[in-house]
């Protein structure tokens, strides 16, 4: 099968830090369907060997065993061209439209990573130069849009050109090894399912914490925020992806349709909830990684008496027969204490006690993302007999034991990123792990009281210092309704 990617945005950051190791991944592993073509645009001026040489330095930086040799990548560089193109201009859009046409490929993949202000007319001039044909599938980059309104604006012109079917909607921790995992643990596996319900659990976590701060990206993100950057996509697709009815069966809209149910069913906000529920912070200089780190407002690109959050942590529910009343917690943010990513299931301790327990002991389930890719069930045990003080003899304390699952040293080398899989889904028009237009809709509509609020809010974000868990009023937002973060406890 034959297929032009073409790269809006190719000399760009997602594209430099991102695409181009994944397609070249995808090329090792020999997936990546041969006859294809790369096609770079951007507005620099440079020749398709001034290209590779460009992609060709990314590689320097990628870990050993993910960099090409001189031949590999002399292979890989052989399917990489340069178009100079200016997004404003329909003429460079016709030069496109000549090549994509010239070649008659079996499928057309315009993968937008642009600035998001740009995606609209992206979009428009890819339908004014004839090039929304049947073949044609366009990636659209998160965030689509910076709120409900702007999101329905880009989602319409979107729809006024290509159908639903031909709309890659990215959301890249859908396609992460772990998240599939999560699937197959609920609807491949009988054991859970009768647990995964407001009887047997007591909350659910949700953590995205990352140890970076801004980097390079600090003027993009002092107009986003951890709140559209990471809670309105990412940490609700998980949220869908542990709260959702099992699918009728695995092909996109019966998964899509069950995700958007999760999404209709989040309790909406209340003047009281917005208060108490919500806790958004901004990280102070600190320790991180044992090095000294500026404040988020000293970051390059930054404003200085910026109000943006770095760290949000949150309670939400869904309001539906198997989840009314359980919490779930959902905390994300810059320059924490570690990167982890991890959903923690606490199950409700037994209904009546016989053995004495560790306090707070019950099981819990744990699906770590990243660093580490696996699955943590933690149990209660008999363990040694213990010597109380009053000098008799226990033998039932329980202690706490865990059944540990690695799923890198399982499946290792096989294992493919979450790009890579995401790039080749797009390639074969698989859309199962991308987000439908009404799921991004209401995932706005219910983070948009937030943002309404902290408009409103004199306070601003809490400080907290890099390197730490965020503000401790997280903390105090678990700790009211009796549970602690699963780091606390
Ligand atoms: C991106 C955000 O979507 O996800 C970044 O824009 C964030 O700010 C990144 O760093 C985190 O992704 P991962 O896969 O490294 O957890």
């Amino acid at each position: 099968m034959s297929f032009d990617l073409v790269l809006f945005g190719g000399t760009g950051d997602l594209a430099w830090r991102k695409l181009m190791p994944a397609l070249f991944q995808a090329f090792r592993h020999g997936s990546l369907p041969a006859g294809g073509r790369i096609i770079g645009v951007a507005r620099d001026d440079l020749s398709d060997d001034a290209y590779r040489a460009f992609i060709k330095a990314r590689f320097d930086e990628v870990e050993l065993d993910k960099r090409p040799s001189q031949q590999e990548f002399a292979r890989f560089a052989a399917m990489l061209n340069f178009l100079r193109l200016d997004v404003t201009k329909p003429a460079d859009f016709a030069r496109l439209a000549e090549m994509i046409k010239a070649r008659q490929a079996d499928t057309v993949v315009m993968y937008v990573a642009t600035a998001p202000g740009l995606f609209t007319s992206v979009v428009e001039q890819i339908a004014a130069a004839g090039l929304n044909g049947p073949s044609t599938r366009v990636v659209l980059e998160k965030p689509l849009g910076h709120d409900l309104a702007s999101n329905r604006a880009i989602n319409e012109a979107v729809r006024r050109v290509l159908s639903e079917k031909q709309v890659f909607r990215i959301d890249h921790y859908l396609g992460k090894p772990s998240v599939q995992n999560l699937f197959a643990l609920r609807f491949g596996n009988a054991l859970f399912e009768p647990l995964w319900r407001r009887e047997n659990i007591a909350n659910i976590q949700i953590t995205m914490s990352e140890d970076l701060g801004v980097e390079k990206r600090g003027a993009f993100y002092d107009h986003t925020g951890a709140l559209r950057d990471m809670v309105q996509n990412h940490a609700l697709q998980l949220l869908c992806a542990i709260g959702m009815e099992p699918p009728i069966n695995a092909h996109a809209d019966a998964i899509r349709d069950e995700k958007l149910k999760v999404l209709r069913a989040l309790k909406p906000w209340t003047p009281e909830t917005l208060q108490q529920h919500v806790v958004r912070g901004q990280y102070a200089a600190g320790i991180s990684n044992g090095a000294a780190v500026p404040a988020y407002t000293d970051e390059p690109g930054v404003a200085p008496n910026s109000q943006t959050e770095t760290f949000v942590a949150l309670r939400a529910e869904i309001a539906n027969w198997r989840w009314a009343g359980v919490p779930f917690y959902i905390r994300t943010g810059k320059r924490l204490a570690t990167r982890d990513a991890r959903i923690v299931v606490n199950f409700r301790p037994t209904p009546h006690a016989i053995f004495s327990t560790p306090a707070g002991a019950a099981n819990r389930l744990v699906i770590n993302l990243q660093p580490k890719d696996g699955l943590e069930l933690h149990l209660l045990a008999q363990g040694a007999d213990k010597r109380l003080a009053s000098g008799q003899r226990s033998s039932t304390q329980l202690a706490p034991v865990q059944l540990d699952l690695d799923f890198d040293k399982r499946f290792g080398s096989e294992r493919v990123g979450a790009y890579e899989r995401l790039l080749l889904d797009v390639i074969e028009g698989r859309l199962n792990l991308f987000v439908r237009s009404d799921e991004q809709e209401e995932a706005w509509r219910w983070v948009e009281p937030i943002l309404d609020a902290w408009r409103q809010d004199s306070q601003g974000p809490r400080p907290y210092a890099a390197g730490t868990w965020g503000p401790s009023a997280a903390s105090a937002m678990i700790a009211r309704d009796g549970f602690c973060w699963s780091e606390e406890c």
